[in-house]
């Protein structure tokens, strides 16, 4: 028998020190390889994002099958979402990063989910007050980035339940208990809402062929642990008579603590760097961040630091290299020593504060058209 996983990626688990290829082959995912990747440059036009040039993204289901379709003149329509259970962080921000750059150069529709139940059903701790007010707080977040407010559609759970309902009739009706119990590892204990919850995030795949009656394609960019949901939508898919979703699928970022995975971390505030600390909270979460440096400034010069383990190194790999070549010059300086942790933090600061700074701008532009993204009506009655 083969050993079991040292670690759990399950959408209500991250644990251990996660092997990504492993991962890969036990969901049954394909590579993102460069070949497909160079089909997505062509296609685009432009440069890659630096979620795609620098391997974030690494993984996908049906990419190939999207682009053929899309370059023979059927364009496809974005889904990704956000359980709000708390501020947003950094590392929130790479399925949305990826869509708004698909948005901006393609001009296709984006459909955000905000899971305002899911949440409350999932955690213990959270009350509805509390969900509902960080799915605005995170939504006004997610659309700051720059989403286009004509092409840009929200479906935020309790406030859009009359528009996502009669679709989710249909599609709960196609997936038994016995399929979310072995696909979410549910216990007796665990409350019939998070039961009834994947049809819920099922049905953005399928609502706007079903609101335009012709098979719409769609592409959800997400983590890889939100996969087991959409293997659920894709069993179920054609036989409601809509196309199976495709997928690109990122890793999930470090902490800057260190730790392998930043969901199972939310309680550890130091972790990350969420988008209402203040400069100053900032500052110091960075300076105490963990790194990938010696012991003593000697060691570091004489032998250099590792970056693949540097979780500041991640926020140059990740946002805040503006280019793929000061990236590249970055991680050279870091290997060989010529690039001190402190001097590395300190400048990685100076483009911290001031993404934070365009941002708080831009947050305050959308709160007036945000609410009118949100869908509160169903295309058709049944
Ligand atoms: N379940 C996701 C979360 O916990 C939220 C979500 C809803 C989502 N729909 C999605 C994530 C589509 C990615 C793609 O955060």
């Amino acid at each position: 028998m083969a050993p079991p996983e040292d670690f759990v990626v399950t959408p209500y688990e991250v644990k251990g020190r996660i092997d990504y290829q492993r991962l890969r082959e036990l969901f049954g995912t394909q590579d993102l390889t460069p070949e497909l990747l160079a089909r997505l440059h062509q296609v685009a036009g432009g440069d890659l994002p630096p979620l795609l040039s620098r391997g974030v993204y690494y993984s996908h289901r049906d990419l190939g099958l999207l682009l053929d379709l899309y370059q023979k003149g059927s364009p496809f329509f974005l889904y990704s979402g956000r359980g709000p259970s708390g501020p947003l962080h950094t590392s929130h921000l790479v399925s949305f990063d990826l869509c708004r750059w698909l948005q901006k150069t393609l001009g296709v529709s984006m459909y955000i989910q905000i899971t305002d139940d899911e949440k409350y059903w999932a955690r213990s701790g959270l009350t509805r007050e509390q969900t509902a007010y960080w799915g605005m707080e995170n939504l006004y977040d997610i659309l700051a980035l720059g989403f286009d407010p004509k092409r840009t559609h929200v479906f935020f759970d309790s406030k859009s339940i009359a528009a996502l309902y009669p679709l989710a009739i249909r599609v709960a009706r196609k997936i038994p208990y016995s399929t979310v119990k072995a696909v979410f590892g549910f216990e007796p204990s665990t409350n019939i809402g998070l039961v009834f919850y994947t049809a819920l995030q099922t049905v953005p795949c399928f609502w706007p062929s079903w609101a335009e009656d012709r098979a719409v394609p769609c592409l959800i960019p997400c983590g890889i642990d939100q996969d087991p949901h959409f293997r659920v939508t894709r069993d179920i898919a054609e036989g409601l008579g809509y196309p199976k979703p495709s997928l690109i699928h990122s890793q999930m970022l470090p902490g800057l603590l260190g730790e392998n995975a930043m969901s199972t971390t939310g309680d550890r505030e130091d972790n990350a760097l969420f988008l209402n600390d203040s400069p100053a909270t900032v500052d110091r979460k960075v300076r105490g961040a963990f790194t990938g440096g010696r012991a003593t400034v000697e060691e570091q010069r004489r032998l250099g630091a590792t970056p693949e383990i540097c979780s500041v190194w991640a926020l140059w790999r990740t946002r805040f290299a503006k280019d793929d070549r000061e990236f590249a010059d970055v991680t050279r300086d870091c290997r060989s020593g010529a690039l001190l942790c402190g001097d590395c933090k300190g400048r990685v600061l100076e483009r911290i504060h001031a993404f934070y700074a365009a941002h708080a701008e831009a947050r305050i532009k959308v709160q007036d058209w945000a609410e009118s993204t949100i869908v509160t009506q169903a295309p058709k009655p049944i």
